[in-house]
């Protein structure tokens, strides 16, 4: 299975997702402010893998903090756990991880130093591996809704980079190719950062699932043509409405599926539903840099102080979705009543 990241005793690794697919390089992270950097400069990116990430730079501040007692070894972790929540707004799996990680040290807090150091790695790989058992159960529940055969588009990466593996929307379409569905991916590019180009057509290659990559404005084009019988993305923040913050785009392609009469599905952990936004006007959206939009490949395309918007994500109207997939399971419309039946169902142990 294609990794994303690694806890060592040395650091954190993440494969650097600014070098796919030309360079497959992994970066060290020896510190927590340096595994805050990589989810800052998305060397890691995609909203379960930021969470993972995050477990594993507070696991990693907490085990180098050299406080002489709890109240320092508090104060320390405090600092930790704020500058992680300080890398990314959008993606609320980050502060979920980040509230796991502290809710932990808060059991534990009347143990000895070095043993607490020790529980909160353990939890960090908790969330790790529950993370990949999540996407394969996501997999199941999703893979029965996608067509036998035909092509499902695709936006951004909801892969195994995305997350700690198999991925989200993508974990669905390896679970239903995996069941014999004979599918071909449509991959958005996914301007700016060019996730689709970048990392989605990578990585179906590498797992030989038939995927033809498509330039943003061409899905129109395709959905008329009758080569697209679903989309599939993941999610950064599902509000409690069902309204679903995705990479800038999504809600174009939304919009498009439905003039199209084609369903459009979410594929995402329960961890990215948050129920204290009650709709998508609540999500914050992250603006990025300018130069993601005026700049290629480290190549200039727009002129020289041009006006730039670049936010990194849209929200999509709930009445747009067909289906919430969870590994909790399928909610469907109304969202309201079904995310919080699912919330208040036991996760599976
Ligand atoms: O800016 P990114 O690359 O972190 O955005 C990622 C996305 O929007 C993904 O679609 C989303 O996080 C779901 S990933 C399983």
């Amino acid at each position: 299975m294609l990794e994303t990241l690694k806890w060592t005793d040395n650091g954190v690794l993440f494969i650097d997702q600014t070098k796919l697919p030309t360079e497959e390089v992994w970066v060290n992270c020896r510190t927590h402010e340096e595994v805050a950097d990589a989810i800052r400069t998305m060397i890691v990116r995609g909203a379960p893998a930021i969470g993972c990430a995050a477990a594993m730079g507070i696991a990693l501040g907490a085990r180098d903090l050299d406080a002489k007692g709890i109240s320092e070894f508090r104060n320390g972790f405090g600092q930790i756990c704020r500058l992680m929540g300080e890398t990314r707004p959008t993606a609320v799996n980050l502060f979920w991880a980040i509230r796991r990680m502290q809710r932990r040290f808060e059991e534990l807090s009347t143990r000895p130093l070095p043993l607490i150091k020790q529980m909160l790695i353990d939890e960090a790989l908790a969330i790790y591996h529950e993370d990949i058992a999540t996407n394969r159960t996501m997999g199941a529940n999703g893979a029965p809704l996608l067509p036998a055969e035909g092509g499902v588009l695709t936006h951004c990466n909801a892969g195994a980079l995305a997350t700690a593996g198999y991925g989200t929307a993508l974990g669905v379409i390896r679970a239903a190719v995996e069941s014999g569905k004979k599918l071909h991916v449509f991959a958005d590019e996914t301007r700016p950062f060019l996730q689709g180009a970048r990392l989605t057509a990578w990585e179906l290659m590498k797992d030989n699932i038939p995927v033809t990559l498509i330039s943003d404005n061409m899905a129109g084009y395709m959905m008329a043509k009758g080569k697209i019988q679903a989309v599939i993305v993941g999610a950064d923040r599902i509000a409690a409405n069902g309204d679903t913050a995705n990479k800038i785009g999504t809600y174009s392609v939304a919009i498009l599926a439905r003039e199209h009469g084609i369903p459009m599905y979410i594929a995402a952990p329960f961890s990215t539903v948050d129920l204290e936004t009650a709709d998508g006007s609540g999500i914050p959206i992250e603006q990025r840099s300018p130069r993601e939009v005026t700049h290629i490949g480290g190549k200039q395309i727009a002129p020289t102080g041009v006006l730039v918007e670049n936010p990194a994500f849209d929200v999509t109207p709930a009445k747009y979705i067909r289906a919430i997939i969870t590994e909790r399971g399928v909610a469907t419309a109304p969202f309201g009543e079904s995310l919080q039946k699912l919330a208040e169902q036991k996760p599976a142990e």
